[in-house]
């Protein structure tokens, strides 16, 4: 077949390419796609995020010809697809074993990007795109978990919706907004649906759509933190570079291989993972007359719930101490009246929170604790990207940031007692102290000189 200037001439590919870009956007996104030649496992997550994206919407759709929203029906519509409905359990056991593995897969592909400064320049949309997708992701999941109409799923809403009631003035008023009712009702769960099935997915494949493009406007980071487009050859192609297919979309298809057999493997045999993946409460229709004994949300969300919980009335009184030495050491650095703006902000803050509740705080805590991942790409002053060249006490600072995260994941799934609360304080205190240090500590210690070109050992 003739090709000239990215598009064919002749044949159906030459008649649809006149009237649709369709081989310059294969070339420009797939075979011509210059990637860094030195990518490692961890880069697999990227493509499996997009699979079980797929997965996701598929199943999904699947799920909504049987299920039906409405508080009376909900529950036994679930069961009627778990028990009747040709090979339903199978689509339903995909759907939310989808739903945890989403999250683990997304969980590792932002840790890459964290070790291998991918958020720093020009990456820092990507970034942000990915942010967003991530709270996207939250929001979907949250909804969805309404749906069975379980225990956990009612009393789960119940407790994350009365949380907006804790905003001062108009908080009792958003959360009835939120919950369409007094309490969470049938109302709820049909505008749940509808958040669930279509607002949030368009949002979602949006973001992801924009997250690539993005991507591919400047192209992909690596493990060595080097950008490739700064060493071309006479064609103009990155000397370390090579085209995304085959190479790379053989090096995914056997990511993907080895997530299905993880996948299936939970599928078949552990669907519910020991509760993790589906809670036992969640077995028991939704009762608005009885408290189950212990609310604990699934636990991609655990965390972020530990450290709403861990904001006590004297974590709260540690919270403002902090903000006014923060405030204190603003002052001391300002130089001239207009940065000024910071220690009167922290005296607004110090006072807010002296006449609001913690409960409220413990809100801001927890949304804080993700809109700080927004921030990164301007927090991080580190002089070269990749973890590998810097030094190495900052490789322990990510060490105890991690263990702190994976700490509060696990106590968010256990109830509280005074012992956890204080280790779920200290944790929160060190991951926000991760972020917020970042601009001194990152540029400290002896950092090692990055290669001119990308380490690779040809296997
Ligand atoms: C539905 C969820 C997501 C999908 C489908 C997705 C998809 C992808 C794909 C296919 C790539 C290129 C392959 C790779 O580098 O692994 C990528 C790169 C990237 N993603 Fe995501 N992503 C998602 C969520 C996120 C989130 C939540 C973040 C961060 C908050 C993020 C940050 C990044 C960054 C920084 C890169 C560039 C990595 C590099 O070049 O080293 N992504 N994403």
């Amino acid at each position: 077949m003739a090709i000239e200037h990215d598009v064919e001439t002749t044949g159906l590919v030459g008649w649809i390419d006149r009237r649709f870009p369709l081989t310059s956007t294969w070339k420009k996104h797939v075979s011509e796609y210059y990637a860094p030649k030195n990518f490692n496992f961890w880069y697999f997550f990227g493509s499996l995020a997009l699979l079980v994206l797929v997965n996701q919407i598929v199943t999904g759709i699947f799920l909504t010809m049987n299920y039906k929203p409405d508080a009376t029906l909900a529950f036994s519509s679930v069961e009627y697809i778990m028990r009747e409905v040709p090979w339903g359990w199978l689509i339903r056991y995909m759907h939310s074993t989808g739903a945890s593995m989403f999250f683990v897969v997304v969980y590792l592909h932002m840790f890459r990007g964290l070790m291998y400064g991918s958020y720093r320049k020009p990456r820092e949309l990507v970034w942000v795109f990915g942010c967003a997708i991530f709270l996207c992701l939250m929001a979907e999941a949250f909804f969805g978990y309404l749906l069975p109409w379980g225990q956990m799923s009612f009393w789960g809403a119940q407790v994350i919706v009365n949380l907006f009631s804790a905003i001062p003035f108009i908080g009792p008023d958003l959360s009835l907004w939120i919950r369409g009712d007094y309490v969470v009702s049938d109302v709820t769960l049909n505008r749940f649906f509808a958040f669930h099935v279509i607002a949030i997915p368009l949002v979602l494949i949006g973001l992801v759509v924009a997250h690539l493009v993005a991507l591919h406007e400047v192209g992909s980071n690596n493990p060595d933190g080097i950008e490739i487009k700064a060493k071309k050859g006479p064609d103009g192609i990155p000397l370390d570079g090579i085209p995304f297919h085959p190479y790379y979309s053989v090096h995914d298809f056997m990511g993907v291989t080895v997530f299905l057999f993880i996948f299936a493997a939970i599928i078949f045999f552990a669907p519910e993972m020991g509760g993790y993946f589906l809670e036992a409460n969640n077995f028991i229709p939704a009762n608005p007359l009885q408290t189950p004994q212990e609310i604990a949300p699934v636990w991609y969300f655990t965390a972020f719930y530990a450290m709403l919980r861990a904001t006590t009335d004297p974590f709260k009184i540690v919270l403002m101490i902090i903000v006014a030495l923060l405030g204190l050491f603003a002052l001391v650095r300002a130089r001239g009246k207009w940065k000024l703006g910071l220690p009167v902000l922290a005296v607004l803050v110090v006072l807010a929170m002296a006449f609001t509740e913690s409960k409220f705080w413990g809100v801001v805590v927890m949304g804080g604790a993700v809109i700080s991942l927004f921030f990164l790409p301007w927090l991080d002053r580190s002089p070269v990207k990749s973890i590998r060249y810097r030094p190495f006490f900052h490789k322990v600072f990510y060490g105890i940031f991690v263990l702190a995260f994976l700490t509060l994941g696990f106590l968010g799934t256990k109830p509280p007692s005074p012992a956890s609360t204080l280790i779920a304080q200290i944790c929160a205190l060190i991951y926000f102290a991760f972020f917020l240090g970042m601009p001194v500590w990152t540029r400290l210690g002896t950092f090692k000189q990055p290669p001119e070109r990308v380490r690779f050992k040809p296997h």
